[in-house]
């Protein structure tokens, strides 16, 4: 039985292989298509270092102009049916097992090499369809004909900056000394990501995480020096949007969770990967470390919160209860409390609770040993979680109908503070102010909320992008 199993395995392999094979030795003449096969590569290998925010030798990648062209060198880098003269080739092709480009990472495969050439050799035609051209960069922001949906807020850990998720962009809003006043928009970073998930402030406050992508093409970890605006990472993160960019409270990491189910962790100043885990079985949505971040903390639509340890990348233990039946729906959003391995998660289930991280008893079938507290839950899915710098509070925002919810609780009883319902638009993401009684809130119509918690009411409601204006007809 068994070596028949294997028999017609190796036939099926046998057969896959000359199948695979064959239109191979079609591709060479075949027309190479940029859009659809080399230009993957260039995203996965180059760009994040050749594009508008982030110019290596004054060569952006990203339009093909520009591609062609080449960068301070004056060479040109492609030269259409002239593989020999393209100084791309040149600086793609390894001598002694080591390539100028990608700089400092290792060579494309003989393979990719080969593509790229052929595809020069072909003439180096451009086949993007005109619905997937870069339209946006720094000198060009985004057009608004309407606000754009919000999925992130985050205040700089002085106060000073409120950190916004818009389309294809982070928009930086100074704040008032006075929070009923106007925000005054001081900063718009604009990346290669359309859709931007994530845009957390590194502990000290001197760099922005930014995690997004283009659904279902590409995910994307940009770092940001707030102060000059500038793009100093671009990391390309799989083939479809990431989640819950975190840092590490030394802010050496960040980490963010994948569509394929992933968790990773990259080093902030080089950019390299440090951390991979694939122990969740759907879309990990948020991460945060630990108050030591030498463990780090996941949750997913596959209903569990994770934990890991950072140095050796390996899982540690389901810290809600697995047991079938105790989970409903999946989790959205995690937290820690800023001094204790202390997380809050919330979801599908509009339900917000907070766990201990470590487990100092063995699993018991059925139980939810780790629960701390249950805090009062919201209508709706559970968007976004967080802490108050001092710990003391809790707040969680929801999404229901195209409504929202916002609640704030004492952390240490679970005394609801604010339950605020704004009825014209679901919240994705609620943040406190470093040090005033407020939170700001914002999700699916595009405004940003500014609540003061003692008061119990909105102060500030604003779009924080400039609309586009329509001239009047006469
Ligand atoms: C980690 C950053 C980084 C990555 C990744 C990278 N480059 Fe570069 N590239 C640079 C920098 C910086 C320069 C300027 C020269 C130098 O410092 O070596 C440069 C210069 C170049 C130049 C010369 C431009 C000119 O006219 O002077 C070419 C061509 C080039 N890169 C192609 C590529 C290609 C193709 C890839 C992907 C396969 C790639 N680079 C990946 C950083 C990078």
């Amino acid at each position: 039985m068994l070596r028949s199993i294997s028999c017609f395995l190796a036939v099926a392999l046998l057969a896959s292989v000359t199948a695979a094979e064959e239109p191979m030795a079609d591709a060479t003449d075949a027309p190479v298509s940029y859009f659809k096969q080399v230009r993957p590569i260039l995203q996965t290998h180059c760009q994040g270092c050749h594009q508008p925010a982030k110019q290596g030798g004054e060569y952006v990648m990203t339009a093909f102009e520009t591609l062609i062209k080449g960068g301070e060198s004056g060479d040109a880098a492609i030269v259409p049916g002239d593989v020999a003269k393209s100084y791309l080739i040149e600086q793609i092709t390894p001598q002694e097992g080591s390539a100028s480009m990608p700089k400092d990472k290792p060579p494309l495969t003989e393979g990719e090499i080969k593509l790229i050439a052929t595809w020069i050799e072909q003439g180096a035609k451009d086949d993007t369809p005109a619905s997937n051209r870069e339209l946006f960069d720094m000198e060009h922001p985004p057009v608004y004909p309407a606000a754009p949906v919000i999925n992130s807020v985050d205040f700089s850990p002085d106060g000073k900056l409120l950190a916004i998720a818009g389309y294809h962009e982070v928009l930086l809003h100074e704040m008032p000394e006075d929070a009923t006043q106007p925000t005054k928009l001081v900063g718009r970073l604009v990346g290669l990501s359309e859709r931007i998930e994530a845009a957390t402030f590194s502990p000290d406050g001197t760099k922005l995480a930014v995690c997004g992508g283009k659904p279902g093409r590409s995910g994307e970890l940009q770092v940001w020096n707030v102060a000059e605006k500038k793009l100093l990472l671009s990391i390309p993160v799989g083939y479809d949007t990431c989640y819950g960019a975190n840092w590490s409270p030394s802010g050496k990491l960040i980490s963010v969770g994948c569509a394929d189910n992933t968790t990773l962790a990259f080093d902030a100043e080089t950019g390299e990967q440090t951390f991979f885990n694939g122990a969740h079985s759907d879309w990990v949505l948020d991460t945060v470390f630990g108050v030591k971040g030498d463990h780090l903390v996941t949750v997913g639509r596959d209903m569990s919160m994770k934990l890991y340890e950072v140095a050796t990348q390996r899982f540690v233990d389901n810290i809600t209860s697995i047991t079938p039946g105790a989970l409903k729906g999946g989790l959205n959003a995690v937290d820690r409390h800023p001094l204790r391995d202390e997380v809050l998660a919330a979801g599908s289930d509009g339900s917000v609770k907070m766990y201990k991280m470590y487990r100092d008893k063995a699993r018991q079938i059925g139980d939810d040993f780790n629960l701390i507290r249950a805090f009062p839950s919201l209508p709706g899915r559970v968007m976004s979680v967080a802490f108050s710098a001092s710990g003391e509070q809790v707040a969680a925002c929801s999404s229901l109908d195209g409504g929202g919810a916002v609640m704030v609780a004492q952390t240490a009883d679970a005394k609801q503070l604010l339950k605020l319902d704004v009825p014209e638009s679901g919240l994705y993401s609620v943040t406190f102010h470093p040090t005033l009684p407020l939170v700001a809130a914002a999700g699916f119509d595009g405004r940003v909320r500014l609540i003061d918690v003692a008061a119990g009411k909105i102060v500030n409601d604003f779009v924080p992008v400039p609309l586009q204006t329509v001239a009047a007809t006469q």
